[in-house]
C-alpha cells in the first residue's frame, strides 16, 4: 500500500483546524509540508513557525519539504518545530552530503528532492546515506500543476538503483499526482504520493485519500 502524504499547501489557511481534523481522521500516513523562500523557487509559502502548529495538530509524520537556499542554517529549527523528515534539494546544495548527515545528526530521517531536470543518476553516490528521494514531478514553486509524464522514466530508473544496492529508500513523487495518474506511478516503482489539489479539491477528500490509498 503506497503511503499518502497529502500536501498542506492546497489547505484551506483560514481554517487549518478543519483541514488538520480531516487529516487526521483519514488514512492519510503524512502531512506534506511545503517551505518556500521566494529564492530557490519563485514562490513563498511558510516556515518552522506554522510546522510547530501542525505538529500540535498532529500525530502524523510530518515530512518537510524545504525548498530553500542554504537549508544548513534553517535544520535545527526544523527539528525543533517537530519535523520528523527534513528533505532538502540536490541543487540547492553544495555540501549535500554535510547536509543530509547534520539532517540525521539532529535526529530527523533525511530526504533529498531532484528539479524535472535533474538525472536521477546523480543520486548514486549518496543513495547509501539518505532515507527518502523526491522526485518533482512538476516544477517546485506552486500547487495544481500538470504532472511531467518523463517522471515515470525516473522512477523505473530510480527503483532499479535502489534494488540493484539493496537499499530501503522511499521513493516520493510530488507534483500533479491524480487518482488517474497514480496506478502508474506506483507501478513504476515509487511508494509515496503526495498530493495537493487532487485532495483539497476535492469533494470528498476522505473519500478521495481513501481511493490513493487503496491503489
Ligand atoms: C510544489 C510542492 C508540492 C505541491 C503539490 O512545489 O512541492 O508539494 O503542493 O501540489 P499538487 O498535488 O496540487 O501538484
Ligand atoms: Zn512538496
Amino acid at each position: 500500500m503506497p503511503i499518502i502524504a497529502p500536501s498542506l499547501l492546497s489547505a484551506n489557511f483560514l481554517n487549518l483546524q478543519a483541514d488538520c481534523s480531516m487529516l487526521n481522521e483519514s488514512d492519510a500516513d503524512w502531512y506534506h509540508l511545503d517551505v518556500m523562500d521566494g529564492r530557490f523557487v519563485p514562490n513563498i509559502s511558510f516556515g518552522p513557525m506554522l510546522i510547530e502548529f501542525f505538529r500540535k495538530a498532529t500525530t502524523k509524520v510530518c515530512d518537510v519539504h524545504l525548498m530553500i537556499l542554504e537549508p544548513e542554517k534553517y535544520a535545527e529549527q526544523f527539528k525543533n518545530a517537530g519535523a520528523d523528515i527534513l528533505t532538502v534539494h540536490l541543487e540547492a546544495c553544495t555540501h549535500l552530503h554535510r547536509n543530509v548527515q547534520q539532517i540525521r545528526a539532529l535526529g530527523m530521517k533525511a530526504g533529498v528532492a531532484l528539479n524535472p531536470h535533474t538525472s536521477v543518476s546523480c543520486l548514486s553516490d549518496i543513495l547509501h546515506d539518505i532515507d527518502l528521494v523526491c522526485l518533482m514531478s512538476v516544477n517546485p514553486g506552486f500547487g495544481g500543476q500538470k504532472f511531467i509524464l518523463h517522471t515515470i522514466e525516473k522512477i523505473k530508473q530510480l527503483r532499479k538503483m535502489i534494488d540493484e544496492k539493496g537499499l530501503k529508500v522511499d521513493i516520493e513523487i510530488d507534483g500533479g499526482v491524480t487518482l488517474d495518474n497514480a496506478p502508474s506511478i506506483i507501478a513504476a516503482g515509487a511508494n509515496v504520493l503526495v498530493a495537493g489539489n487532487t485532495v483539497f479539491k476535492s469533494s470528498d477528500p476522505k473519500a478521495t485519500i481513501a481511493q490513493l490509498k487503496a491503489l
